[in-house]
């Protein structure tokens, strides 16, 4: 597949960039004309920010599979569309062409209609990494049923929360998920928030531990068995639902500063024209290339650069089950050597970890195959950024740094791999269909640059790409609100950000109550509510800090009712908590006791305190005159831990 979009040169960059903001419609247009339309659009783009409605290809019918999967056949039917590496090397891999991958698509698609599934119908998806979970995403597109993927590592809790605010009546999950020397029994964390959830209709469970389940008769069934059902119906086609370019396509739970996670809403064709277009360009990605994306589907980065992207690209994705420590530091340089792998996209937590295992684990792996290397997710320092430059790519792969949120479906700022210049630690220069602005507390933009000679300010966006979110499900009023309530006529990220005088961006992290956990993103007001749940606490503040690995920690402060002494085990307590309520994955790091909480006489906690004295930095709190009782400081920095 020629990709007529592919940029070669920092010089059709400018002209492509150039163009898409001079004309979007018609640079746009062009580009959506490369993809297969049951009918084309009337309208290339409609748009305001004050609703906000965002109407990308008004009118277009299509199938995002078709475009995935069918439109391949009959040029690259046999090559693999997925290749699948377990958890345990000592599995054997799988691998599934383009014209297995349509088979098994159409069949869990049949499955699915079987099970009552409708077009518009929510369907919950909560599994390990197996291909399997690819194909029952692209089973529910087949259908035009909207999916929701709920990352593994998510609780009970959390789960019966998505549900309930997706009204998702339908579920697939697995009997458990290997992930390193772990066993994670899925289906049991479903039937527990099943207990809070009657409307869920039907839970299809695939077979991967055989940890013992309980099925529920008429409300479980067995993947294995729904699917032999449809074979012996005979006709193995399903043909693909025609989708309007603007019906939804899925919904992913993202963390904000409220303590409620929102359910971000992703529609057919922009978002499919705007992940091919971003993974072909920043990837620079040629037909055959093998590449792996260490993401989980359940995050945004598996649904763009592990499914939708690369499969509607044509290309090849490498899916892997489990974890890069296990059974040993070498796990990724293993899986590149054994498959080849042509591009690696991984996340700075992951470099950082392996980097801490020396390079020993490096002994004896072909890395010659790679010819290109990314990071996404979080902020990446310049010591991970040369230990992968150095040790990986062994300085001949070009590495970009892609910015880009749940809510942008795809990556707006990144350099592309060989192409525009890399700058350790910058994202650099937006995508075309990409305006940054840079604003300060009021929404001016900001014009003075700093002693640096740089622009800082806040991130938005001036104009809507095609990946853009469109509403936040069950209330739009909510997308409003978070994203294009601060600044009139802008979308809001949520990041500070640098520019320097070359136009290059670099992003400098969360200016809001979010943090960013090993490229997680986690609301401090979520875990707050999940630890005051705990019997003993009165009150918690939650603030991010440096962390050498996961890039930020956790850290919690904690005002206890001293009802056990035991300090140790009251922390332990506290976790277990916020395991149940949300996962494992917003446990706090640190937690320290403490008697009060800076507070400004209105009542509101100084969270800027309280982050100074997580960072270690005490004697620099700053105004602290504000505060209803200043003791309260003392006491909270002598107990630092
Ligand atoms: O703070 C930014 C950070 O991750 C946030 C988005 O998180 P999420 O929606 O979970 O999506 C992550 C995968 C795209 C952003 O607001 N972030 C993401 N990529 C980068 C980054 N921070 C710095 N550099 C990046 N490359």
């Amino acid at each position: 597949m020629a990709y007529s979009f592919k940029l070669n040169s920092l010089e059709q960059y400018n002209i492509a960039y150039k163009k898409s903001v001079e004309d979007p419609e018609g640079f746009w247009g062009d580009i959506a004309s490369s993809f297969y339309w049951r009918k084309k659009w009337d309208k290339v783009l409609d748009w305001n920010f004050t609703e906000p409605k965002v109407e990308w290809f008004r009118n277009g019918k299509l199938n995002i599979t078709e475009n995935c999967i069918d439109r391949h056949l009959g040029t690259i039917g046999n090559q693999p569309a997925i290749i699948w590496e377990p958890n345990d090397p000592d599995e054997h891999h799988r691998v599934l062409t383009y014209r297995e991958l349509h088979l098994k698509v159409m069949q869990f698609a049949n499955v699915l209609k079987n099970n009552g599934v409708h077009k518009g119908d929510r369907v919950c998806i909560y599994m390990g990494m197996v291909p399997e979970l690819a194909i029952a995403v692209l089973a529910c597109a087949r259908i035009g049923a909207i999916h929701s993927v709920i990352f593994g590592g998510f609780s009970a809790q959390s789960i019966a929360d998505r549900l309930q605010d997706a009204h998702a009546e339908f579920i697939v999950t697995c009997d458990g998920a290997f992930r390193g020397n772990k066993e994670i029994p899925l289906k049991a964390v479903i039937d527990d928030a099943l207990v809070q959830c009657k409307f869920v209709k039907k839970v299809i469970v695939l077979t991967r531990t055989r940890t013992p389940v309980s099925m529920l008769k008429g409300r479980d069934v067995w993947w294995e068995d729904e699917v032999r059902k449809v074979e012996t119906m005979g006709n193995p086609d399903c043909a693909a639902a025609e989708m309007d370019a603007e019906d939804p396509l899925f919904i992913l739970y993202t963390s904000g500063s409220t303590g409620k996670p929102k359910g971000v809403v992703h529609t057919v064709a922009g978002y499919m024209v705007w992940t091919t277009y971003t993974f072909v360009n920043m990837l620079q990605y040629n037909q055959g290339d093998i590449h792996f994306c260490t993401a989980d589907i359940g995050w945004i980065t598996g649904h763009s650069y592990i499914v939708y992207g690369p499969l509607a690209a044509g290309g090849t994705s490498l899916m892997f089950e489990g974890i890069p420590t296990w059974p040993d530091a070498g796990r990724f340089w293993d899986i590149i050597d054994k498959h080849q792998v042509n591009i690696l996209y991984t996340a700075p937590t992951a470099i950082r970890s392996l980097m801490s295992f020396g390079n020993d684990p490096l002994i004896g792996k072909n890395l010659s195959s790679l010819k290109t290397l990314g990071t996404v997710g979080e902020p990446i320092n310049e010591e991970a950024w040369h230990w992968y430059d150095e040790n990986i790519g062994k300085k001949k792969c070009p590495i970009i740094d892609t910015w880009w949120q749940t809510e942008t479906g795809g990556c707006l700022i990144t350099n592309l791999a060989g192409v525009t210049p890399a700058i350790p630690g910058w994202a650099t220069l937006p995508m075309p269909g990409v305006q940054p602005l840079l604003v300060d507390e009021k929404g001016e933009e900001v014009t003075e640059k700093d002693e640096h000679g740089m622009l800082k300010g806040n991130l938005c966006i001036k104009a809507p790409w095609p990946g853009i979110l469109r509403t936040t499900y069950g209330d739009h009023q909510r997308c409003f609100t978070n994203y294009f309530a601060t600044y009139p006529n802008l979308y809001f990220t949520g990041d500070g950000a640098l520019k320097d005088e070359n136009g290059n961006y670099r992003i400098t992290g969360r200016v809001d109550d979010v943090l960013n956990i090993s490229g997680h993103r986690i609301g401090t007001a979520e875990v707050e509510n999940a630890i005051n749940m705990h019997a003993g606490v009165v009150e918690s503040a939650v603030v991010g800090y440096p962390h050498d690995i996961k890039g930020q920690g956790i850290y919690a402060f904690v005002i206890h009712n001293g009802a056990h002494a035991d300090e140790n085990l009251s922390r332990q307590d506290i976790s277990q908590t916020v395991s149940k309520i949300i996962g494992a994955i917003a446990k706090p790091d640190k937690i320290q006791f403490v008697k009060g909480l800076p507070k400004t006489r209105s009542g509101k906690i100084m969270r800027r305190i309280l982050r100074k004295i997580a960072e270690g930095e005490i004697n620099n709190l700053g105004d602290t005159t504000t505060l209803l009782d200043p003791d309260v400081v003392d006491d909270i920095k002598n107990g630092r831990l």
